[in-house]
């Protein structure tokens, strides 16, 4: 007997209640009953675990985690755990993913997981140093190696050396260049820098300040193509509309910070529910957006013949699936068995599609009815709960304050007496 493919297109999943959807997911991921315990468990990460990753812990802040569904990536089915606090982002990627489905869903790819480390080096002749550094580039990757024999049985480590002049500072900026392999690399990296430099130091006879990787990870890139089907889009004037919204975004960096945070609102949700750093993917995508001396939204759109839209994102995206919270957050590490990722570059193609997917939906709803109706809806439950709603009664006050389109406590709590007499 043939299995039965697996399809993260899951129609009605939204209405399910919150048990029945994790039955969901476990089944589409294999979870065993450790993995589902821990998730209906409310607090999941224990204090003793918390106090392993960071210092003066009181506690832990629990945040949502939802899944992205409907995703098509490269022809395989993902399910996609994304923790974020606002409304809307998960509903959102999850429609633009099914949108998507129509012409094959996402097409991804990526870079070999190569990240610089930077050692600054002052008080030597910019150009002699250079020259000599380079001389001895294949001693220096050898120190760097040295630091990290694991990595480089795996067939990762330092590979290649860069070396810029700073002309304005009158600095040397040696870039080591490391193959992290499934790791994010922050570590390795770092390491491979400081063993590096005291050998810098004797060549040039200058003095090595900073060793620190780049958030900028520029050969680390992500990208993932889309065709959106224009009738399932709702129609030509939609695919128009985020054309123009796109052309916004293209010339104007107060806009186009928007567009790039609604594009993070996905990746970033991602990458904390997969235990990597979320600070180190919003830098590098940011400064990636402004390495061309302009800041330049990180998707761009254009018509295909049929009128259909095409969607493209391209970013860096340091991400592991080994290494720190990764593999020691025990929700994090049931999130990437629900993602089913190998390796840490089909996970960054995952987080691009994410990206694309939540800024496509993004504009369609702007282009459109606007982005307040969909934030609304949950906000209005909120406030329907907060003013002292329960069981089917909540619903009734949220269609109420949605139609009156006055979402507030104060009518909310109105409402409320009104159907209670
Ligand atoms: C809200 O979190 C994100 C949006 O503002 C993105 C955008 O404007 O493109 C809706």
């Amino acid at each position: 007997m043939t299995k039965k493919a697996k399809s993260s297109r899951i129609s009605g999943f939204y209405k399910l209640p919150l048990r029945e959807r994790l039955e969901a997911v476990a089944e589409f991921a294999g979870l065993n009953e450790d993995e589902t315990a821990t998730l209906k468990r409310e607090g999941s990460l224990e204090f003793a675990s918390a106090e392993r990753m960071i210092e003066n812990v009181i506690g832990t802040m629990p945040l949502p985690l939802g899944i992205g569904i409907n995703f098509l990536i490269n022809g395989k089915d993902y399910l996609i755990p994304m923790v974020i606090e606002e409304p809307s982002v998960v509903a959102a990627a999850s429609n633009a993913a099914r949108i998507s489905r129509v012409k094959g869903g996402f097409q991804a790819g990526s870079d070999e997981p190569i990240m610089i480390g930077q050692i600054q080096l002052v008080d030597a002749e910019p150009y002699a140093a250079k020259e000599i550094i380079l001389a001895n580039k294949q001693k220096i990757l050898e120190i760097a190696n040295e630091m990290d024999p694991i990595l480089v049985g795996m067939g990762g480590g330092a590979k290649d050396i860069d070396v810029r002049i700073l002309e304005d500072a009158s600095m040397v900026i040696v870039h080591l260049l490391v193959n992290c392999k499934d790791a994010m690399g922050a570590n390795v990296v770092n390491t491979m820098a400081e063993g590096a430099a005291p050998f810098i130091e004797e060549l040039t006879g200058g003095r090595v300040h900073l060793r620190i990787v780049s958030n900028l990870a520029s050969y680390r890139l992500a990208r993932a193509k889309a065709v959106f089907d224009k009738e399932a889009l709702g129609g030509d004037d939609v695919v128009d509309g985020i054309l123009e919204a796109y052309a916004f975004a293209a010339s104007d960096p107060y806009r186009c910070a928007t567009h790039n945070k609604g594009i993070m609102n996905g990746i970033s949700a991602v990458t904390l529910a997969t235990g990597n750093d979320t600070r180190a993917i919003e830098a590098g995508a940011h400064s990636y957006a402004a390495a061309g001396g302009k800041y330049k939204p990180l998707t761009t759109y254009e018509k295909n013949e049929d009128c259909d839209l095409v969607g493209r994102i391209e970013l860096p995206l340091a991400v592991g699936i080994i290494g720190g919270a990764t593999s020691t957050h025990p929700v994090a590490k049931i999130n990437l068995k629900i993602l089913g990722v190998k390796t840490a570059r089909e996970l960054a193609e995952v987080m691009a599609s994410a990206g694309l997917a939540q800024n496509l939906a993004a504009l369609r709803a702007l282009s459109s009815e606007g982005i307040q109706r969909g934030h609304m809806e949950l906000h209005a439950r909120n406030i329907a709960i907060m003013a002292g709603a329960k069981d089917d009664l909540i619903e009734k006050v949220v269609e109420r304050m949605v139609k009156e389109k006055k979402i507030r406590l104060d009518r909310a709590k109105e409402i409320l007496e009104g159907m209670e007499v």
